[in-house]
């Protein structure tokens, strides 16, 4: 069995009146980094939390390591780990005394070499000691995600891991998930960073007003999304556009300072007919430019919403 996760039919509300999720269907397989995207509110939290068993109520089946989250929850608890999209940790308590909290939470014991450990994994050997309402919004962020691994999960939820951090801090945080996922285990994270996907997710999964809009690995939704790409391309003769209107994959053409731009849904085509003309007609360009579609542009395609709000 490859799948680390299996939601079928998933409906859930919070009051009888609102439908937050709605006909979710979804397979996670065993190792992957699987990315969950949507604007605020689309309901990304609410379906980590019926996955981990924190939510009641809902209808349909979840299936974690062949294990039903509705029946079999108290053995499903020790399987995974949960980095909460906001963390409130007691102020005045230390960062060990922190993991030896959770270790209780977990009814483990955890030596002082195994804190080392977990503080190693996320570059916060130094802060052992350090008072938890004394470290910064990024230092708190690395030590949930190391609290989230304490037990050793094999299935690990990070909501919004990143979010706030600056961009150095959030690579560095790019590569610890990373080396989470090399000991075998499988991430579901929730984002609204494109270029978080791009690094890690091996597929991802849309979400707006609580429905899924589609799912796979991010370069087959974006070919699949067929979308308009354009090439941006300079001529020496501006006469020579004749030529490029002439091509079957070239929807329309614009003009903007000294450039035209080449709107089109086969990128490949088209460059192989600019190629066919340059050799032909003799028409140079001086440069060719080409911008394609990205997940952000395919969602709002989808989805008519955007999902950094
Ligand atoms: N405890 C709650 N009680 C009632 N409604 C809630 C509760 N938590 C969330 N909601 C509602 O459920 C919907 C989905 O919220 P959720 O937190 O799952 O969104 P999200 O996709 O995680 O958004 P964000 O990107 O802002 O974290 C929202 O309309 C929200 O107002
Ligand atoms: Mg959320």
């Amino acid at each position: 069995m490859n799948e680390a996760i299996s939601i079928k039919d998933l409906y859930f509300s919070y009051n009888s009146n609102i439908q937050i999720l709605k006909n979710i269907n979804l397979t996670i397989n065993h190792n992957e980094v699987f990315g969950l995207l949507g604007p605020n509110g689309a309901g990304k939290t609410t379906l980590l939390e019926c996955v981990q068993g924190v939510r009641n109520g809902y209808t349909g089946n979840i299936i974690v390591n062949g294990l039903d989250v509705r029946k079999d929850s108290d053995q499903i608890k020790p399987l995974i780990g949960v980095q909460f999209q906001s963390n409130s940790y007691f102020d005045y308590i230390r960062v060990d005394e922190l993991f030896e909290f959770f270790a209780i939470l977990y009814n483990m014991k955890i030596t002082e070499n195994e804190i080392k450990d977990l503080l190693n994994k996320v570059n916060m050997q130094e802060h052992k000691r350090s008072y938890v309402n004394k470290l910064s919004g990024g230092q708190k962020q690395r030590v949930s995600i190391a609290l989230s691994i304490l037990n050793k999960p094999q299935v690990l939820f990070l909501d919004e891991p990143t979010t706030g951090l600056d961009p150095n801090s959030r690579k560095d945080l790019w590569n610890i998930i990373k080396d989470i996922r090399k000991e075998g285990t499988t991430i579901i994270l929730t984002t609204h960073y494109m270029e978080e996907v791009e690094a890690l997710c091996d597929n991802v999964c849309f979400i707006n007003n609580g429905s899924i809009y589609t799912v796979g690995k991010p370069e087959e939704i974006i070919e699949n999304a067929n979308l308009n790409s354009f090439i941006k391309i300079g001529l020496i003769a501006d006469s020579d556009v004749q030529y490029l209107e002439s091509c079957p994959t070239v929807e329309t053409i614009k003009k903007e300072e000294d450039f035209f731009y080449l709107y089109t849904k086969d990128i490949r085509k088209t460059i192989d007919y600019i190629n066919k003309l340059e050799d032909e007609k003799r028409i140079t360009t001086t440069s060719i430019n080409i911008q394609k579609a990205n997940l952000e542009d395919v969602f709002l395609n989808m989805t008519g919403s955007v999902l950094k709000v």
